[in-house]
């Protein structure tokens, strides 16, 4: 059975950019032992999740998703679900959660993967700075973070080279079937409910840049007029972290509580976890 690599995948959900900073860096690390070339799918915007992507057997695919509630983000779901095709190439699931536990989202995408078609063969849940914060887990990836990553890319280039036949899928932790999403607790204590909170816009800062527009996973800023949310808004923070102009910011009093209850509770430093 010929398992030989030829391509390697970086493919990534990412609105804030640390998902595809995690999933580049590995690619990257992996692609450069194998000697093979390195390719990004990024399914961030709207416009890149219109296609159905088919892989190969020769291809291994890093696939990352952040961490939503402690599963893949729900609303990404049909796009995970339904628009690549495995063909037997090998993947590596990974979840990038910001400090307080990536609960089940890892297993989750390691099944889905598994059911389009893909071995998993390795898996990680990875450590980067919240986007609800500037202080939970910040500058997360770090040094000792990226290390870690590095060692890991070299422990799934020797897994390969050992594999005489399709591996099971990569045993990692979690509920299976994937349990019920985290439920936000504010300061409290008691469940924190902003599933309808917006961002808003400080006019005076805006200087029209389009950038929140461009950036929006959902397509969900009026073109026109960026402080009018036409769309749904999964509170990624595209727009709050990547306006240079600091004009954008959320001040629903639910989701302000949820924030600062994880900026208390969740100080610890929580460490990557590897799969093999
Ligand atoms: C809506 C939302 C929900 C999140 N839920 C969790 C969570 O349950 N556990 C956790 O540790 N981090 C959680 N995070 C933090 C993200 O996983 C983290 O910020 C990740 O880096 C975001 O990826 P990106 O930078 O590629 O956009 C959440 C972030 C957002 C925006």
């Amino acid at each position: 059975m010929n398992l030989e690599i030829r391509k390697v995948w970086a493919v990534y959900f990412s609105p804030v950019g640390n998902t595809e900073k995690a999933v580049v860096s590995l690619a990257g690390a992996i692609g450069a032992k194998l000697g093979v070339p390195v390719e990004k799918l990024d399914y961030t915007l709207p416009a890149q999740r219109e296609g159905v992507n088919s892989f190969q057997k020769t291809d291994l695919v890093i696939w990352g998703t952040p961490v939503y509630a402690g599963r893949v983000p729900n609303k990404l779901l049909p796009y995970v679900q339904e628009h690549s095709i495995g063909n037997d190439a090998f993947a590596v699931p990974i979840a990038i959660f910001g400090n307080r536990s990536f609960d089940d989202a890892l297993i989750e995408l390691r099944n889905i993967l598994e059911a389009n078609g893909f071995h998993t063969i390795a898996g990680a849940g990875l450590v980067a700075q919240h986007a609800f914060s500037t202080v939970l887990a910040a500058g997360r990836p770090d040094q000792a973070d990226m290390e870690k990553i590095e060692n890991f890319s070299k422990e799934i280039v020797a897994k390969i080279s050992t594999l005489k036949a399709y591996p099971k899928p990569v045993g990692v932790t979690g509920a299976n079937p994937p349990q019920v999403y985290y439920t936000p607790k504010g300061l409290d204590g008691n469940p924190a409910v902003f599933l309808k909170a917006k961002p808003k816009t400080d006019m005076e800062k805006c200087n029209h840049c389009g950038v929140c527009i461009r950036r929006c996973p959902m397509g969900s800023i009026n073109p026109n007029d960026p402080s009018d949310i036409i769309g749904i808004c999964i509170k990624c923070h595209a727009c709050v972290k990547r306006c240079e102009q600091n004009a954008k910011y959320f001040d629903d009093e639910q989701f302000l509580s949820h924030k600062r209850m994880l900026e208390r509770d969740f100080t610890r430093r929580a460490e990557p976890e590897f799969f093999l």
